[in-house]
């Protein structure tokens, strides 16, 4: 059993071992966190499930999964001593944080909640796709196949290699639970060409 507090220590420590690495590496000055973005945010008088199930897919089951072969990669070429400590920690904390996601996912359709469960995920996992794709894949006509070799030993990778590993990361894991990852990625394709919401 993962315990959701076992995983905020570790991402505490993964933002410390991170900061460490950016500043180490010459990285200037970082923007504050905003509180807003951070909370769990519930729609109207929805159920909390339901507000769980969104936060926890997107957070753990999209974003935790998809770390796990990310670390992995930026780990494989990554030879300065303080990049590669964090990078150690935080790929072996990955692991744990992605299976919290999928066990909760599991816990959450297991209730009476389920099929509202489903339903919202038929309607937003493609918006959380689109989200995660802002994030880390670059946009179409601007891959880049390579880094230099120095920025690579930092535990750097190319932008393109993002995408790759993006697409393979999550449809066989939701279709366990009945889930239709592949069309909600293929609808994410065309939402994040769209210029994000303001926010
Ligand atoms: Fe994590």
């Amino acid at each position: 059993m993962v315990r959701p507090q076992r995983a905020l220590k570790d991402e505490l420590a993964h933002a410390r071992l991170s900061h460490r690495v950016h500043a180490r590496a010459g990285g200037g000055a970082l923007p504050a966190l905003r509180r807003e973005t951070l909370g769990l945010k519930g729609r109207g008088d929805e159920p909390l499930e339901l507000a769980v199930a969104r936060a926890g897919v997107e957070v753990f089951c999209l974003g935790e999964t998809v770390a796990v072969p990310l670390f992995k990669v930026l780990r494989e070429g990554c030879t300065v001593p303080v990049a590669r400590r964090a990078l150690d920690r935080i790929l072996r904390d990955e692991v744990r944080h992605r299976d919290f996601g999928w066990t909760l996912l599991r816990s959450l359709l297991e209730l009476p909640c389920a099929p509202a469960v489903r339903r919202m995920l038929d309607r937003e996992l493609h918006a959380m796709f689109a989200r995660l794709r802002g994030s880390y894949m670059p946009p179409a006509g601007a891959k880049r196949a390579a880094i230099p070799d120095d920025d690579r030993a930092w535990g750097l990778m190319p932008v393109a290699r993002y995408g790759e590993i993006l697409e393979r990361a999550y449809v066989p894991r939701f279709g366990e639970h009945g889930l239709d990852a592949a069309a909600a990625w293929r609808r994410s394709a065309s939402a994040s060409d769209r210029p994000a919401a303001p926010t």
